[in-house]
């Protein structure tokens, strides 16, 4: 069968995963049962393509913009499959726009996937309620780890159970230490991170420990795994903002832990020995403790065009299977 995307966002990720797709789909490489194509594009800045050439992508300009109405419309009247939504996070303003564009393509019969921490993290109930009534999938491996196997290695494992989670899950700052501890500037570190793209739209975000926090909650809270709902308000969090040197010789990590009862993000000094001193750069680090395996850890990129868009990919696969 012929299954249709539509992009809502074509930022940083949307044109990642417009790229990955487009090679992996020339290289014979997309592995799913039915024929897809991405069929429309629309971005609030950039405004609505379809049925498009690869020139226009290329020649993609912020135009006169569109209104936020105009996008839901857009989405409303799209005749496509999955809606692939990669807008910016907006923890302020109860993750909106990203919601209600995700709410509009459930209510007229679309799967979704997002990379946007701000709905998962935030309303997931509201969201998978919504879904889960009109048989719909909406899936977000892509805001936890980039397309790294964090929380999804689960699957593989039936049955496990897992006590507690440790890690680093925030590119940007763990790159900004990893440069710190080589001789550069806070501030040198950080533009260089977003010139990467590996910051968020606000990089604030990320240096305040709050994209840490919702990947943290994500991970704890989403998959039900503590039986307790972990929250922004409730976590301990703090940033890398005051940070400007590590003390001769230690190495200092933006660590998130939770278990049960607790859950937080902070700057921690960690033995050259621990696996998380070794994590340097963009790298990500997501340590298991489990209940028949002992400690499982998964390493691997958290952020980035392309290795964001291989989450997107991931989760294609498990709408179409
Ligand atoms: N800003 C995020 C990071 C992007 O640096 O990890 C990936 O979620």
């Amino acid at each position: 069968m012929n299954k249709k995307i539509l992009i809502v966002g074509f930022g940083t990720v949307g044109r990642g995963f417009y790229e990955l797709f487009q090679w992996k789909k020339a290289s014979g490489r997309l592995p799913y049962k039915d024929d897809i194509e991405i069929s429309e594009i629309v971005d609030a800045k950039f405004g609505h393509l379809r049925d498009f050439s690869q020139n226009q992508i290329e020649n993609l300009k912020a135009g006169e913009g569109l209104q936020s109405s105009e996008v839901v419309e857009i989405i409303r009247q799209s005749d496509v499959d999955i809606v692939c939504e990669f807008t910016w996070v907006d923890i302020k303003n109860n993750a909106e726009p990203a919601f209600t564009h995700m709410m509009e393509a459930l209510r007229n019969g679309k799967h979704v996937i997002t990379t946007n921490k701000g709905p998962i993290a935030l309303r997931y109930q509201e969201l998978m309620d919504f879904a889960n009534t009109r048989k719909l999938r909406v899936k977000f491996k892509g805001t936890v780890m980039a397309g790294t196997p964090s929380y999804n290695l689960l699957g593989l494992l039936p049955g496990i159970k897992v006590n507690k989670i440790r890690g680093i899950l925030n590119g940007t700052t763990n790159y900004i230490l990893t440069e710190i501890e080589n001789g550069k500037s806070f501030e040198e570190s950080l533009n260089l991170a977003q010139a990467k793209g590996y910051a968020e739209a606000d990089p604030t975000m990320d240096v305040d420990g709050f994209d840490s926090a919702l990947k943290t909650i994500i991970i704890s809270n989403v998959l039900g795994w503590f039986g307790k709902e972990h929250t922004l308000s409730e976590m301990e969090i703090e940033g890398i903002r005051n940070l400007r040197a590590t003390p001769d010789g230690s190495v200092t990590k933006l660590i998130v832990e939770a278990d049960e009862s607790h859950a937080s993000v902070k700057p921690t000094i960690v033995k050259k020995t621990d696996i998380l001193a070794k994590i340097g750069g963009v790298l990500n680090a997501l340590e298991l403790e489990t209940d028949t395996l002992g400690t499982i850890v998964s390493i691997g990129p958290g952020a980035g065009k392309i290795q964001t868009a291989q989450a997107v990919l991931t989760d294609l696969g498990e709408i179409l299977a």
